[in-house]
Protein backbone atom coordinates (compact mmCIF):
# COMPACT_ATOMS: atom_id res chain seq x y z
CA UNK A 1 0.00 0.00 0.00
CA UNK A 2 1.59 3.34 -1.02
CA UNK A 3 1.87 6.09 2.20
CA UNK A 4 -1.13 8.31 0.43
CA UNK A 5 -3.53 5.18 0.51
CA UNK A 6 -2.65 4.12 3.79
CA UNK A 7 -3.45 7.44 5.03
CA UNK A 8 -6.65 7.97 3.08
CA UNK A 9 -7.35 4.43 5.12
CA UNK A 10 -7.00 5.78 8.49
CA UNK A 11 -8.52 9.17 7.73
CA UNK A 12 -11.86 6.79 7.01
CA UNK A 13 -11.55 4.86 9.43
CA UNK A 14 -11.09 7.97 12.10
CA UNK A 15 -13.24 10.18 10.43
CA UNK A 16 -15.43 8.29 8.52
CA UNK A 17 -16.14 8.17 4.62
CA UNK A 18 -16.95 10.80 2.57
CA UNK A 19 -14.78 13.90 0.10
CA UNK A 20 -11.33 14.65 0.91
CA UNK A 21 -7.97 16.14 -0.55
CA UNK A 22 -4.92 14.23 -0.24
CA UNK A 23 -1.54 16.57 0.56
CA UNK A 24 2.31 15.63 0.06
CA UNK A 25 5.45 17.34 1.67
CA UNK A 26 8.68 15.50 1.47
CA UNK A 27 11.07 15.56 4.27
CA UNK A 28 15.34 16.44 3.10
CA UNK A 29 18.53 15.24 3.50
CA UNK A 30 21.23 17.98 3.31
CA UNK A 31 23.98 17.13 1.26
CA UNK A 32 26.45 19.84 2.62
CA UNK A 33 26.28 23.14 4.16
CA UNK A 34 25.36 22.56 7.71
CA UNK A 35 24.43 25.22 10.18
CA UNK A 36 25.04 27.81 7.91
CA UNK A 37 21.47 28.62 7.27
CA UNK A 38 20.66 30.96 10.06
CA UNK A 39 23.84 32.72 9.68
CA UNK A 40 22.44 33.42 5.73
CA UNK A 41 25.36 31.07 4.15
CA UNK A 42 24.40 28.15 1.65
CA UNK A 43 23.01 25.12 2.23
CA UNK A 44 22.64 22.31 -0.42
CA UNK A 45 19.58 19.94 0.45
CA UNK A 46 17.43 17.84 -1.92
CA UNK A 47 13.68 16.50 -1.41
CA UNK A 48 13.26 12.97 -0.06
CA UNK A 49 10.48 10.85 -1.89
CA UNK A 50 9.58 10.32 1.88
CA UNK A 51 7.75 12.75 3.82
CA UNK A 52 3.92 13.65 5.26
CA UNK A 53 0.94 12.86 3.63
CA UNK A 54 -2.26 15.24 4.84
CA UNK A 55 -5.86 13.91 4.13
CA UNK A 56 -7.91 16.39 4.68
CA UNK A 57 -11.49 17.77 4.79
CA UNK A 58 -12.84 21.05 5.20
CA UNK A 59 -15.69 22.19 7.60
CA UNK A 60 -17.57 24.65 7.84
CA UNK A 61 -18.00 25.69 11.91
CA UNK A 62 -14.31 26.73 12.55
CA UNK A 63 -13.04 23.85 14.25
CA UNK A 64 -10.06 21.80 13.67
CA UNK A 65 -9.72 18.20 14.21
CA UNK A 66 -6.01 16.10 13.99
CA UNK A 67 -5.16 12.72 14.35
CA UNK A 68 -1.87 10.98 13.12
CA UNK A 69 -1.43 7.18 12.37
CA UNK A 70 1.94 7.10 14.52
CA UNK A 71 1.15 8.81 17.75
CA UNK A 72 -2.07 8.25 19.90
CA UNK A 73 -3.17 11.61 21.03
CA UNK A 74 -5.46 14.16 18.94
CA UNK A 75 -6.20 17.52 18.80
CA UNK A 76 -9.48 19.44 18.83
CA UNK A 77 -9.97 23.35 19.00
CA UNK A 78 -11.40 26.37 17.24
CA UNK A 79 -9.62 28.50 14.51
CA UNK A 80 -9.62 31.44 17.24
CA UNK A 81 -8.03 29.72 20.10
CA UNK A 82 -4.44 28.21 18.13
CA UNK A 83 -2.52 30.69 19.74
CA UNK A 84 -2.35 28.57 22.55
CA UNK A 85 0.39 25.26 23.09
CA UNK A 86 -0.63 22.53 24.47
CA UNK A 87 1.56 20.23 26.04
CA UNK A 88 4.74 18.94 24.14
CA UNK A 89 3.04 16.36 21.29
CA UNK A 90 2.99 16.60 18.13
CA UNK A 91 0.29 18.38 17.00
CA UNK A 92 1.66 21.24 18.11
CA UNK A 93 3.30 21.70 14.52
CA UNK A 94 0.37 21.37 12.74
CA UNK A 95 -0.99 23.84 14.95
CA UNK A 96 1.78 26.18 15.18
CA UNK A 97 1.19 26.48 11.09
CA UNK A 98 -2.17 27.19 11.04
CA UNK A 99 -1.59 29.86 13.71
CA UNK A 100 1.07 31.38 11.34
CA UNK A 101 -1.76 31.23 8.61
CA UNK A 102 -4.41 32.39 10.83
CA UNK A 103 -1.94 35.57 11.87
CA UNK A 104 -1.24 35.99 7.71
CA UNK A 105 -5.10 36.26 7.14
CA UNK A 106 -6.28 33.00 6.17
CA UNK A 107 -10.03 32.51 6.34
CA UNK A 108 -9.44 29.02 8.12
CA UNK A 109 -13.12 27.13 7.65
CA UNK A 110 -12.04 24.70 10.50
CA UNK A 111 -10.73 21.11 8.76
CA UNK A 112 -10.22 17.19 10.25
CA UNK A 113 -6.82 16.88 8.94
CA UNK A 114 -5.21 12.97 9.17
CA UNK A 115 -1.35 13.04 9.02
CA UNK A 116 0.52 9.96 7.93
CA UNK A 117 4.31 9.82 7.34
CA UNK A 118 6.88 7.44 6.78
CA UNK A 119 9.82 9.66 7.92
CA UNK A 120 11.52 8.34 10.96
CA UNK A 121 10.65 11.34 13.42
CA UNK A 122 13.83 13.10 15.60
CA UNK A 123 16.47 11.35 12.96
CA UNK A 124 17.03 14.59 11.28
CA UNK A 125 14.77 14.66 8.08
CA UNK A 126 12.90 16.80 8.78
CA UNK A 127 9.77 15.01 9.62
CA UNK A 128 8.80 18.30 11.30
CA UNK A 129 9.40 20.94 8.85
CA UNK A 130 7.35 18.21 6.48
CA UNK A 131 3.96 18.30 8.52
CA UNK A 132 3.79 22.09 9.17
CA UNK A 133 4.25 22.16 5.13
CA UNK A 134 2.05 19.80 4.82
CA UNK A 135 -0.77 22.00 6.77
CA UNK A 136 0.43 24.57 4.79
CA UNK A 137 -0.17 22.98 1.13
CA UNK A 138 -3.49 21.96 1.94
CA UNK A 139 -5.05 24.43 4.13
CA UNK A 140 -3.68 27.21 1.99
CA UNK A 141 -5.96 24.87 -1.11
CA UNK A 142 -9.02 25.96 0.47
CA UNK A 143 -8.21 29.52 0.29
CA UNK A 144 -9.49 32.00 -2.04
CA UNK A 145 -6.76 33.31 -2.91
CA UNK A 146 -3.45 31.87 -3.98
CA UNK A 147 -0.67 31.44 -1.84
CA UNK A 148 3.26 31.81 -2.80
CA UNK A 149 5.30 28.79 -1.86
CA UNK A 150 7.72 31.00 -0.05
CA UNK A 151 5.46 32.57 1.73
CA UNK A 152 4.25 28.92 3.29
CA UNK A 153 7.62 28.08 3.97
CA UNK A 154 8.75 31.05 5.64
CA UNK A 155 5.83 30.62 7.88
CA UNK A 156 6.74 26.92 8.73
CA UNK A 157 10.01 28.67 10.14
CA UNK A 158 8.28 31.17 11.99
CA UNK A 159 6.26 28.49 13.43
CA UNK A 160 9.21 26.82 14.48
CA UNK A 161 10.82 29.86 15.77
CA UNK A 162 8.12 31.36 17.78
CA UNK A 163 5.70 28.37 18.93
CA UNK A 164 7.82 25.40 19.24
CA UNK A 165 10.96 27.30 20.45
CA UNK A 166 13.88 26.27 18.18
CA UNK A 167 15.27 28.93 16.36
CA UNK A 168 15.85 26.88 13.11
CA UNK A 169 17.05 28.31 9.96
CA UNK A 170 14.97 28.19 6.49
CA UNK A 171 16.32 25.24 4.80
CA UNK A 172 13.83 22.49 5.84
CA UNK A 173 11.35 24.07 5.31
CA UNK A 174 12.60 25.44 1.87
CA UNK A 175 13.80 21.80 0.66
CA UNK A 176 10.54 20.14 1.37
CA UNK A 177 9.06 23.00 -0.66
CA UNK A 178 11.35 23.66 -3.15
CA UNK A 179 12.30 20.08 -4.26
CA UNK A 180 12.78 18.98 -7.16
CA UNK A 181 13.10 14.83 -8.33
CA UNK A 182 16.60 14.10 -9.15
CA UNK A 183 18.32 17.53 -8.04
CA UNK A 184 19.34 19.12 -4.85
CA UNK A 185 18.82 22.74 -4.45
CA UNK A 186 21.83 25.24 -3.80
CA UNK A 187 20.07 27.90 -1.56
CA UNK A 188 21.61 30.99 -0.40
CA UNK A 189 19.50 31.38 2.80
CA UNK A 190 19.91 35.51 3.48
CA UNK A 191 18.88 36.28 -0.64
CA UNK A 192 16.56 32.72 -0.61
CA UNK A 193 17.83 32.75 -4.44
CA UNK A 194 18.27 29.55 -5.13
CA UNK A 195 18.88 26.84 -8.39
CA UNK A 196 18.88 23.47 -9.11
CA UNK A 197 21.57 21.22 -9.75
CA UNK A 198 20.98 17.48 -11.43
CA UNK A 199 22.41 14.93 -8.90
CA UNK A 200 24.37 12.85 -10.92
CA UNK A 201 25.38 10.49 -9.45
CA UNK A 202 26.15 7.48 -11.73
CA UNK A 203 27.45 4.44 -10.35
CA UNK A 204 27.34 6.01 -6.98
CA UNK A 205 23.90 5.66 -4.38
CA UNK A 206 23.35 8.40 -1.63
CA UNK A 207 22.85 5.92 1.41
CA UNK A 208 20.90 7.83 4.60
CA UNK A 209 21.45 5.72 7.91
CA UNK A 210 20.43 6.65 11.34
CA UNK A 211 22.14 6.36 14.26
CA UNK A 212 18.91 5.10 15.95
CA UNK A 213 20.06 7.24 18.95
CA UNK A 214 17.40 9.78 20.30
CA UNK A 215 18.38 13.04 20.54
CA UNK A 216 19.08 14.32 23.85
CA UNK A 217 19.16 18.20 24.60
CA UNK A 218 19.44 19.11 20.98
CA UNK A 219 16.52 22.38 20.94
CA UNK A 220 18.63 23.83 23.39
CA UNK A 221 22.28 23.07 22.01
CA UNK A 222 20.93 23.98 18.32
CA UNK A 223 19.91 27.47 20.10
CA UNK A 224 23.18 27.38 22.26
CA UNK A 225 25.25 27.27 18.81
CA UNK A 226 22.89 30.34 16.86
CA UNK A 227 23.86 32.73 19.68
CA UNK A 228 27.36 31.78 19.41
CA UNK A 229 27.57 32.79 15.88
CA UNK A 230 25.75 35.90 16.77
CA UNK A 231 28.20 37.14 19.50
CA UNK A 232 30.65 35.60 17.83
CA UNK A 233 29.71 37.83 14.20
CA UNK A 234 29.22 40.63 16.51
CA UNK A 235 32.67 40.70 17.68
CA UNK A 236 34.16 40.01 14.33
CA UNK A 237 31.82 42.75 12.71
CA UNK A 238 34.47 45.32 14.64
CA UNK A 239 36.84 44.34 12.37
CA UNK A 240 34.70 43.72 9.24
CA UNK A 241 31.88 46.88 10.11
CA UNK A 242 30.91 46.25 6.13
CA UNK A 243 29.62 42.65 6.91
CA UNK A 244 26.05 42.15 6.48
CA UNK A 245 26.11 38.64 8.15
CA UNK A 246 28.32 35.96 8.85
CA UNK A 247 27.31 33.87 5.57
CA UNK A 248 28.74 37.22 3.52
CA UNK A 249 32.41 36.58 5.28
CA UNK A 250 34.71 35.05 2.84
CA UNK A 251 37.67 32.60 3.86
CA UNK A 252 40.26 35.28 2.95
CA UNK A 253 38.56 38.25 5.15
CA UNK A 254 37.66 35.64 8.18
CA UNK A 255 41.94 34.47 8.35
CA UNK A 256 42.46 38.56 7.95
CA UNK A 257 40.13 39.47 11.02
CA UNK A 258 39.04 36.36 12.70
CA UNK A 259 41.36 37.66 16.07
CA UNK A 260 38.80 40.18 16.76
CA UNK A 261 36.79 37.05 17.91
CA UNK A 262 38.49 36.98 21.64
CA UNK A 263 37.01 33.22 22.78
CA UNK A 264 39.06 30.37 21.21
CA UNK A 265 35.81 28.74 21.34
CA UNK A 266 33.33 31.32 19.44
CA UNK A 267 36.45 31.35 16.74
CA UNK A 268 35.66 27.74 16.33
CA UNK A 269 32.13 28.20 15.78
CA UNK A 270 32.87 30.92 13.22
CA UNK A 271 35.55 28.62 11.40
CA UNK A 272 33.35 25.97 10.71
CA UNK A 273 30.84 28.23 9.25
CA UNK A 274 32.87 29.98 7.09
CA UNK A 275 34.77 26.80 5.77
CA UNK A 276 31.62 25.00 5.33
CA UNK A 277 30.01 28.02 3.44
CA UNK A 278 32.96 27.41 0.89
CA UNK A 279 32.53 23.61 0.92
CA UNK A 280 28.74 24.25 -0.57
CA UNK A 281 30.06 26.51 -3.26
CA UNK A 282 32.88 23.84 -4.18
CA UNK A 283 30.55 20.90 -3.90
CA UNK A 284 28.55 22.34 -6.55
CA UNK A 285 30.94 22.78 -8.75
CA UNK A 286 32.19 19.60 -8.50
CA UNK A 287 29.02 17.83 -9.13
CA UNK A 288 28.15 20.39 -12.23
CA UNK A 289 32.31 18.67 -13.26
CA UNK A 290 30.68 15.29 -12.94
CA UNK A 291 33.81 14.80 -10.06
CA UNK A 292 32.57 12.47 -7.37
CA UNK A 293 35.70 12.16 -5.74
CA UNK A 294 35.98 15.49 -4.69
CA UNK A 295 32.62 16.16 -3.70
CA UNK A 296 33.09 13.00 -1.50
CA UNK A 297 36.38 14.40 -0.38
CA UNK A 298 34.48 17.58 0.58
CA UNK A 299 31.77 15.71 2.80
CA UNK A 300 34.04 14.18 5.11
CA UNK A 301 36.00 17.49 5.32
CA UNK A 302 32.72 18.95 6.79
CA UNK A 303 31.85 16.18 8.99
CA UNK A 304 35.51 16.76 10.73
CA UNK A 305 34.55 20.29 10.82
CA UNK A 306 31.24 19.92 12.46
CA UNK A 307 32.64 17.22 15.11
CA UNK A 308 35.86 19.59 15.85
CA UNK A 309 35.42 23.02 15.71
CA UNK A 310 31.65 23.39 15.69
CA UNK A 311 30.99 20.42 18.12
CA UNK A 312 27.48 18.76 17.35
CA UNK A 313 28.46 15.18 15.85
CA UNK A 314 28.39 13.00 19.32
CA UNK A 315 30.23 9.46 20.02
CA UNK A 316 27.57 7.85 17.57
CA UNK A 317 27.41 9.87 14.49
CA UNK A 318 31.80 9.85 14.75
CA UNK A 319 31.57 6.32 14.97
CA UNK A 320 28.86 5.58 11.65
CA UNK A 321 30.77 8.04 10.01
CA UNK A 322 34.35 5.97 11.01
CA UNK A 323 32.64 2.91 10.37
CA UNK A 324 31.73 4.29 6.82
CA UNK A 325 34.48 5.78 5.39
CA UNK A 326 36.97 2.80 5.90
CA UNK A 327 34.59 0.46 3.32
CA UNK A 328 36.03 0.48 -0.47
CA UNK A 329 33.61 1.95 -2.42
CA UNK A 330 32.66 4.78 -0.08
CA UNK A 331 33.76 8.00 -0.82
CA UNK A 332 32.07 10.50 1.40
CA UNK A 333 30.02 10.49 4.16
CA UNK A 334 28.96 12.97 6.55
CA UNK A 335 26.14 13.70 9.30
CA UNK A 336 23.29 15.58 8.22
CA UNK A 337 20.94 18.16 10.02
CA UNK A 338 21.49 19.02 13.07
CA UNK A 339 23.23 16.83 14.64
CA UNK A 340 23.53 15.65 18.23
CA UNK A 341 22.35 12.22 16.93
CA UNK A 342 20.11 11.89 13.97
CA UNK A 343 21.49 10.65 10.32
CA UNK A 344 25.07 10.29 8.05
CA UNK A 345 24.51 10.32 4.45
CA UNK A 346 26.93 8.23 2.61
CA UNK A 347 28.33 8.56 -1.05
CA UNK A 348 28.97 4.64 -2.11
CA UNK A 349 29.39 2.38 -5.32
CA UNK A 350 26.97 0.77 -6.60
CA UNK A 351 28.95 -2.74 -6.21
CA UNK A 352 29.88 -1.57 -2.63
CA UNK A 353 26.03 -1.28 -1.28
CA UNK A 354 25.95 -4.68 0.61
CA UNK A 355 29.34 -5.07 1.71
CA UNK A 356 29.23 -1.54 2.99
CA UNK A 357 25.87 -2.21 4.66
CA UNK A 358 27.58 -5.35 6.83
CA UNK A 359 30.51 -3.98 7.64
CA UNK A 360 29.00 -0.61 8.78
CA UNK A 361 26.39 -2.22 10.55
CA UNK A 362 28.67 -4.53 12.54
CA UNK A 363 31.47 -2.13 13.39
CA UNK A 364 28.97 0.42 14.65
CA UNK A 365 27.18 -2.14 16.61
CA UNK A 366 30.60 -3.46 17.85
CA UNK A 367 31.25 0.12 18.85
CA UNK A 368 28.23 1.93 20.24
CA UNK A 369 25.79 -1.43 21.28
CA UNK A 370 23.65 0.13 18.60
CA UNK A 371 21.61 -0.99 15.67
CA UNK A 372 22.33 1.38 12.60
CA UNK A 373 19.35 1.91 10.46
CA UNK A 374 19.34 2.59 6.66
CA UNK A 375 16.95 4.65 5.14
CA UNK A 376 15.91 4.07 1.49
CA UNK A 377 14.72 7.15 -0.55
CA UNK A 378 14.99 8.96 -3.73
CA UNK A 379 15.40 12.66 -4.25
CA UNK A 380 12.01 14.15 -4.96
CA UNK A 381 9.35 16.79 -5.67
CA UNK A 382 8.56 19.42 -3.50
CA UNK A 383 5.03 19.60 -1.25
CA UNK A 384 1.74 19.08 -3.06
CA UNK A 385 -1.72 18.80 -3.79
CA UNK A 386 -2.13 14.93 -4.89
CA UNK A 387 -3.95 14.08 -7.53
CA UNK A 388 -5.18 17.72 -7.62
CA UNK A 389 -8.21 18.59 -10.23
CA UNK A 390 -11.51 18.64 -10.01
CA UNK A 391 -12.42 15.57 -8.65
CA UNK A 392 -11.57 15.09 -5.00
CA UNK A 393 -10.68 11.48 -3.52
CA UNK A 394 -13.32 9.41 -2.10
CA UNK A 395 -12.49 7.51 0.71
C1 LIG B 1 18.17 21.79 11.52
C2 LIG B 1 17.52 23.14 11.28
C3 LIG B 1 18.03 23.78 9.99
C4 LIG B 1 19.54 23.80 9.92
C5 LIG B 1 20.11 22.43 10.29
C6 LIG B 1 21.61 22.46 10.41
O1 LIG B 1 17.78 20.89 10.54
O2 LIG B 1 16.12 22.99 11.23
O3 LIG B 1 17.49 25.06 9.86
O4 LIG B 1 20.06 24.81 10.73
O5 LIG B 1 19.59 21.93 11.51
O6 LIG B 1 22.19 22.71 9.19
Amino acid sequence: MSGGEAALEAFTSIYGPGEVRLFFAPGRVNLIGEHTDYTGGYAFPAALTRGTWAVLRPRTDGVFRLASTRFAEQAEFKADEVGRRRGEGWANFPQGMIRELAAAGAKLPGADILYHGDLPSGAGLSSSASIGLATGVALAALEDRTWRMLDLIQMVQQSENRFIGVQCGIMDPFASGMGKAGHAILLHCRQLDYRHVPLQLRDYRLLIIHTNKVRELAESRYNERRRECEEGFQQLRRRLPEATDLGSVGEEAWQEAQEAVTSPQLRKRLTHVVTENARVLQSEQALIAGDLHRFGELMKESHHSLKEDYEVTGPELDSLFEAAIQVPGCIGARMTGAGFGGCTVNLVHREAVESFRQQVEEQYFAETGRQAVFHESGIGDGAREIGKGEQAWRC
